[in-house]
């Protein structure tokens, strides 16, 4: 009876590995290649190793068995799984969906969208030789602020909408058929494509140069808050935790699964791609600098625009093929994107058939077209400015608070120590009682100590230089609306109980 219930009601992964790197896919991602590699020339290069790998094994580990365990146990999303827990905290689920889907991935396409242009654009290198000038005034052609929205920009248009085609193809094949089998072939792509852009980028002329102004540290840069914030939000991001994304992968996995080795190779693989990844941009940075005998920090921008200004201008000089490597680079961006964007979108369906019970394909089908309308805006001229502040917001903040509260109700609402004895009954790898002190303590302790550095910083300089209006309404507010949606859709009843589904053992 038991087994029949388990296997009827919800689909599992096919196979183990098809588990495995469907994580790794939402895991690997734009961030690992596009954000952790400027995170950490601006923080002091591989000093930016400790934070980093600290905030991995403090939180970003503890947290993933989580989310793992708490989705295996309680086989359903984000919302299910805590409304399981306590009715009271099922807006927290639906906030995480929320800001997620309705936030995050929005512009989150768009960046894939500007990849798949900035693919094609490597065919003729099109940026020729000012690739800053390219990217700023020939196509994003940016406004003068978050207000003015000019026009949209249909080369991005166009792309975002394959982008968006794309999520429902593969989301709406569901989980075997859509999610399994693309990242089946996603995944091995992926790391095929970044072994060649880092071993060939590591045999251009000063990329030793670039690697060890990489891998040296400058420690005295750890003295600043801000380098810690960066580490910890980035784990977050990086590991796509507090944002329901895992629980609801691990709500697909069997009853015999080995959750605590699963979280530690998932998160493992993450973190060393990230670094691997590292060796191609800073060897690019290296040649750079040689080629233009200059040093490398005038050769890296402090932007958004290292992967669309620098690496076409590295592109630009290559010796040999220049188009190529453009065009493998740009490959590696749109597939990394496109794994990550399924798992966000799959985290939102599965939270709504869980508790409405319809269709998914309609489910699938109707979030995709609001999700394409919802990029619109970040495909205007104004998009970068929005992008920039929407993403500030709800990686620093929502995540943050999130994550604090994901850890309050399993911590001690339903209490650390059920879930730990739940996990090691099906895992050959133990949790002992450090991990009950790290979701009950140590995790919201450190969390809440950066959320108030961060509310410190954001006080004392508004971000970005942008105005206090644009900083509220389109950051603040779009939290708090997520919110209210969050805590309206929490008030509708559950066509099932949702502890129905709960796996004991
Ligand atoms: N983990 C992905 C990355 O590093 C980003 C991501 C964020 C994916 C949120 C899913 C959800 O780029």
């Amino acid at each position: 009876m038991d087994k029949d219930v388990f296997t009827h009601h919800r689909p599992l992964w096919k196979t183990h590995i098809g588990f495995l790197l469907a994580a790794i896919g939402s895991a690997i991602g734009l961030g690992n290649i596009w954000r952790f590699p400027y995170l950490c020339y601006k923080n002091g290069g591989g000093a930016f190793l400790i934070p980093y790998f600290t905030a991995l094994l403090v939180v970003g580990i503890p947290l993933m068995i989580l989310e793992i365990g708490l989705g295996h146990k309680m086989r359903g999303s984000a919302p299910a799984s805590i409304a399981s827990i306590s009715k009271k905290w099922e807006w927290l689920g639906w906030w995480q969906v929320i800001f997620v889907m309705f936030g995050i991935v929005l512009y989150y396409s768009v960046v894939i969208s500007w990849c798949i242009n900035y693919f094609f654009y490597s065919f003729s290198t099109a940026w020729q030789d000012n690739p800053n000038t390219f990217f700023f005034q020939k196509f994003l052609i940016v406004s003068q602020g978050p207000f003015d929205l000019g026009n949209f920009r249909t080369p991005i248009l166009f792309s975002l909408m394959g982008v968006w085609i794309l999520n429902w193809v593969i989301v709406f094949g569901g989980v075997q058929k859509g999610l399994e089998r693309a990242n089946k072939v996603f995944m091995p792509l992926l790391f095929f494509l970044t072994a060649i852009i880092v071993f060939w980028s590591v045999r251009l002329p000063g990329a030793a140069q670039g690697i060890r102004v990489y891998l040296s540290p400058e420690f005295e840069r750890l003295k600043d808050i801000r380098v810690w914030i960066d580490a910890f939000s980035q784990i977050f991001f990086t590991l796509s935790l507090a944002f329901g994304i895992m629980i609801a992968y691990a709500s697909y996995l069997p009853k015999k699964s080995q959750i605590v080795r699963d979280a530690f190779t998932i998160s493992f693989i993450n973190c060393l791609f990230s670094v691997f990844a590292g060796f191609g941009v800073f060897s690019v940075l290296g040649y750079m600098a040689k080629s233009s005998a200059v040093e490398i920090k005038e050769v890296v921008s402090e932007s958004i625009g290292l992967a669309f200004i620098v690496y076409p201008k590295a592109i630009s000089t290559l010796p040999y093929l220049p188009q190529l490597f453009g065009v493998i680079f740009f490959a590696t961006l749109v597939i990394a994107g496109l794994s990550s964007a399924i798992s966000i979108v799959e985290a939102f369906t599965c939270a709504i058939t869980d508790k409405f019970h319809y269709k998914r394909e309609i489910v699938v089908s109707v979030l995709c077209v609001c999700g394409f309308l919802g990029s619109i805006i970040f495909t205007t001229q104004a998009g970068l400015y929005w992008l920039d502040i929407a993403d500030h917001f709800l990686t620093q903040y929502g995540l943050v608070i999130a994550a604090i509260c994901e850890c309050i109700v399993i911590g001690w609402v339903f209490k650390a120590r059920k879930l730990r004895e739940h996990i090691n009954h099906f895992s050959d790898w133990k949790l002992h009682r450090w991990w009950d002190l790290s979701i009950k303590i140590i995790t919201p302790l450190i969390l809440i100590g950066l959320l108030i550095s961060s509310f410190i910083d954001e006080f004392s300089k508004p971000y970005g230089g942008y105005s206090s209006l644009a900083l509220i309404l389109i950051g603040r507010d779009w939290l708090i609306y997520a919110l209210l949606f969050a805590v309206i859709i929490a008030s509708y009843l559950w066509r099932i109980e949702p502890k129905e589904r709960m796996l004991s053992h």
